[in-house]
């Protein structure tokens, strides 16, 4: 990336929990030359936490990015962890593939303390895309209260306010694996995206779009192809359709891309305990700030953009060196 380049681009740094659709999201933010990717942080969730931390050195190492991992938490603020979904994932957390070899070691500091160093650095310039549990987040607001200044904003891929959940017929996966963390993020004074079961699972792509990349871009675009194979099998057993939904590349494709979605504004709180656990709900006079709920998409544009993008992933690769 040229200097100008990076003035212009989009900081970003992804708290993810990798995981199929985070690699995708994840390789996806590599490629665009319009995200200036500044790192990684890691969270339990899809695996255990010394897995996402280690998939994310392995992406970074193989789009050859250089960006930083930060490690974070290993476990919910209060609750005892649910287990990993490697049923959706895979046991590594990359389909059917083995743990991959890395070099690179992550950064000292945990996620937590490197967001807000990082956010401190660049003031009102970073955009924070947790894709996993709420945690570090979290543990941000806990440790560093005034970073709600310092962050241009949150997207986050998690929550169903309108529709059903994924976990439960209340709550989407990432939401319920930490949901006192997932009410702390939403009960602070910063602005919001919201990029969650109302919308993502309206955007798909299935095996013939994975063959497209995998040619245009061999490496990248073949590993791309490779797991999402185990995620379409999964589709297909709960959905009954080949598909493979984009939850994670749409809420990073929606930072750049933002008039691809429609939003709606909406106080949002999240359900702690009973049979709702987990639950996003739209509520009115909290006194919470609002937050812009993703309700739908230009999908096929969407879709698109993520093919059109992942296509050029092995010449951005060799573009940098
Ligand atoms: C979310 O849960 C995880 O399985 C995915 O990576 C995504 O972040 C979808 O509910
Ligand atoms: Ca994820």
């Amino acid at each position: 990336m040229t200097s100008a380049d990076r003035a212009a681009a989009h900081k970003l740094i992804i708290d993810t929990d990798p995981g199929i659709d985070d690699a995708m999201a994840i390789h996806y933010a590599c490629a665009d030359s319009r995200i200036e990717l500044v790192g990684l942080t890691t969270i339990f969730g899809n695996v255990f936490i010394h897995q996402a931390t280690r998939n994310a050195l392995f992406l970074l190492e193989q789009a050859g990015y250089d960006a930083d991992v930060a490690e974070g938490a290993e476990h919910p603020i209060i609750m005892t962890p649910n287990p990993p979904s490697h049923y959706v994932h895979g046991d590594e957390g990359l389909g059917d593939l083995s743990a991959p070899d890395v070099s690179e070691q992550a950064d000292s500091r945990p996620a937590w303390a490197y967001i807000s160093e990082m956010c401190r650095q660049f003031p009102g310039e970073i955009v924070l895309c947790p894709v996993g549990p709420l945690t570090n987040i979290a543990r941000l607001l806990e440790h560093d209260p005034d970073i709600v200044c310092y962050v241009r904003k949150l997207v986050i891929m998690g929550g169903a306010v309108w529709v059903p959940g994924n976990v439960t017929d209340y709550a989407e996966a990432n939401i319920w694996n930490d949901p006192h963390a997932a009410d702390m993020v939403f009960a602070a004074d910063w602005d919001i995206d919201l990029i969650g079961l109302d919308v993502t699972q309206k955007i798909a792509c299935d095996a013939k779009d994975f063959d497209q990349i995998a040619e245009a871009s061999p490496q990248i675009g073949g590993f791309l192809k490779q797991i999402s194979e185990f995620y379409i099998r999964f589709y297909h057993s709960v959905l009954g359709r080949e598909v493979c939904i984009m939850h994670d590349p749409s809420a990073v494709i929606s930072v750049t891309d933002p008039e691809l979605f429609s939003y709606r504004k909406a106080e949002i709180e999240v359900m702690t305990d009973g049979d709702e656990i987990g639950r996003t709900r739209a509520v009115e006079g909290s006194g919470r700030r609002q937050v812009n709920v993703a309700v739908d998409a230009r999908c096929d544009d969407v879709r698109k953009r993520f093919l059109d993008i992942c296509a050029q992933a092995d010449k951005m690769k060799t573009a940098r060196g």
